[in-house]
């Protein structure tokens, strides 16, 4: 097979990181997916195109491409107790939490029948959580607003279905608009998978001790909470938000280069690309095609466009090569089409769903699935002998 790169045999004792999924050159900015540029997989596939990639190994054909779409949608609804599941939180609560929740309590449901060492219950188990994510999501949306749960529309493609989910009501028809429909099917795509990443590597270690998809896809949802994880495209809003005008930019501009200072630019840097993010330059595109067709000039996109001016010119930010990442574009992408801050790291947890089930599924792969158990640099105390309380100085 045409490998890009060989290793030697003796690094397979680390089976859980050795990966055919996704290969990253962060120094040339290159994303593959089983071989495939990300641009091209955007500009030419859909997203569940790219799930049977990530999860088969290669492109369905016609014929596979239809059998699979008509599964998922065989599989979007969930258990009504699941449903009542949702009642049990606030309705405030924030939409992450309630998705650690719900997706780990799908180990509940499907333990007893759910027999991982058959290979047909792990494709299962796949199409189940690819298929029940956006439900899951949009229903956290709808709880938080106090409106009813939306049942998927079988008919609508897999985004159309989402955004039916998340903003239609019963009291009156939702047209599903196709360049929406399009840039959140693009930022599925964009999100899909990213080598081993936090969240990736924390659904790999929990595959290796054997336990439930389920519950390690709910680990990998807490992983990616984090505002330097997943939860950046939130923090970046949240950001761009206080930094409020363009001219109150030089100042954050200032606290980002001030060493003494913890402030991060959210949306910039990234631990892999020292050069620029590749999803991020198609995401760019697609942020300015939802700009310009919902014909928005809201001052935090001024201030976005503003601060990326800033970023691709400012020798510091060239120098420490901090680049607009994914999680800049998608913010606000997301923000134009009305989709709350609180529920842009769902976002991201959905469409990462099927590469976290993908390398959880090649755990399986012969002399893959060895328990991770990564060893420490111990720097604590020698052995010293124990006194007993009363004789303690
Ligand atoms: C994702 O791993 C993945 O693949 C993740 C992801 C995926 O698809 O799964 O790509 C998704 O998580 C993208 C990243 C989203 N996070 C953010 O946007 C949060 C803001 N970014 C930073 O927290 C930071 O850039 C990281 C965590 C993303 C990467 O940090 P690194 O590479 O470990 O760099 P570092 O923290 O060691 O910083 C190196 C230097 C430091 O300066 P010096 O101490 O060398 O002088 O760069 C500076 C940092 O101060 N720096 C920043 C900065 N990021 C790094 N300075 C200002 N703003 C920033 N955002």
């Amino acid at each position: 097979k045409n490998k890009l790169f060989t290793f030697d045999p003796g690094f397979m004792s680390t089976a859980s990181c050795v990966s055919e999924i996704t290969y990253i050159d962060g120094d040339n900015g290159i994303l593959l997916h089983r071989g495939y540029p990300i641009a091209d997989l955007a500009k030419h596939a859909d997203y569940l195109e790219v799930s049977y990639l990530l999860l088969f190994g290669e492109r369905p054909t016609l014929e596979q491409y239809t059998d699979f779409i008509q599964l998922v949608k065989r599989h979007t609804l969930v258990h009504e107790q699941i449903s009542r599941f949702f009642h049990g939180f606030r309705r405030d609560s924030h939409p992450m939490a309630i998705m650690c929740g719900v997706s780990g309590a799908l180990a509940a449901f499907y333990h007893d029948s759910l027999d991982i060492s058959d290979e047909e219950h792990r494709d299962m188990t796949a199409v189940r959580l690819l298929a029940k994510m956006p439900t899951l999501a949009a229903m956290c949306y709808k709880y938080s607003i106090g409106q009813p749960f939306m049942f998927p529309q079988n008919h609508l493609s897999y985004s159309g279905n989402f955004l039916h989910m998340m903003f239609a009501t019963p009291c009156e028809p939702y047209i599903v608009n196709p360049v929406l429909e399009r840039a959140i099917d693009k930022i599925f795509i964009l999100h899909a998978d990213h080598e081993q990443n936090a969240s990736t590597s924390t659904v790999r270690t929990a595959a290796s001790s054997g336990a439930n998809p389920f519950a390690c896809i709910a680990a990998g949802i807490a992983s990616l909470w984090g505002p330097a994880h997943g939860g950046a495209n939130e923090a970046c809003i949240n950001m761009l938000e206080e930094i409020g005008t363009v001219d109150r930019i030089p100042e954050y501009i200032a606290k980002a280069k001030d060493r003494n200072d913890p402030f991060r630019l959210m949306g910039f840097g990234h631990r892999v690309y020292k050069n620029y993010d590749p999803r991020a330059k198609v995401m760019r595109q697609t942020c300015h095609e939802v700009l310009k067709e919902l014909n928005i000039d809201h001052p935090l996109f001024e201030v976005a466009m503003e601060l990326e001016r800033i970023a691709l010119s400012d020798q510091y930010f060239i120098d420490h090569k901090l680049y607009p990442n994914v999680d800049f574009y998608s913010g606000i992408i997301l923000k134009a089409i009305g989709i709350p801050t609180s529920m842009f790291t769902v976002m991201f947890a959905l469409a990462r769903t099927v590469g976290w089930i993908s390398h959880w599924r090649e755990m399986f792969k012969p002399g893959n699935m060895k328990i991770v158990r990564p060893r420490q640099l111990y720097i604590g105390q020698t052995e010293r002998p124990f006194m007993p309380m009363d004789k303690k100085k």
